[in-house]
């Protein structure tokens, strides 16, 4: 199915499962829930930005990396940067953090709050090249709606 066309599909039913009345974690665990479940990517989480480091949140898919430090990786890089990173072969990128062996390509979307970033969702697929800039534009409007 077209993707954009699944994006549509999800995004009401993302932002009425966002809770404002509960702190960050469970309706990122519904997010994870509600990607998963439309797009079955490899691996679908958040970490948390707690003090200095990325701390693994809620996620779907197989045990990951626990803790990231600032600048490392994708995840670390999104932070710093606080921009979304599109990774067409993670293989090619310096300073991935290989958290599976399985994960070929890889888009990572900071959660922007006050200006700091509060967390960073991270999304791994099997397939190289599997993020565009379409996946950038409603994974970041996806993220938004956790600003509640
Ligand atoms: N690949 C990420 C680490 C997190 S796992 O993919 C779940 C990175 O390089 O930051």
């Amino acid at each position: 199915m077209d993707r954009t066309i699944q994006y549509k599909d999800i995004l009401p039913k993302i932002k009425a499962i966002i809770d404002p009345k509960i702190d960050l974690i469970g309706n990122m665990a519904n997010i994870t829930a509600i990607l998963n479940d439309a797009f079955k990517w490899h691996w679908i989480g958040f970490y948390r930005v707690l003090g200095n480091e990325l701390v693994l949140g809620p996620f779907q898919g197989p045990v990951a990396c626990t803790r990231i430090a600032f600048g490392k990786g994708v995840c670390g890089t999104s932070w710093k940067i606080k921009n979304t990173i599109i990774v067409t072969n993670v293989h090619e990128y310096a300073g991935h953090i290989a958290c599976s062996a399985f994960s070929n390509s890889e888009i990572v979307v900071p959660f922007i709050q006050n200006n700091q970033v509060v967390a960073v969702l991270d999304v791994d697929s099997v397939l190289f090249d599997d993020f565009n800039e379409i996946d950038k534009l409603y994974l970041e409007q996806i993220v938004s709606y956790l600003n509640v």
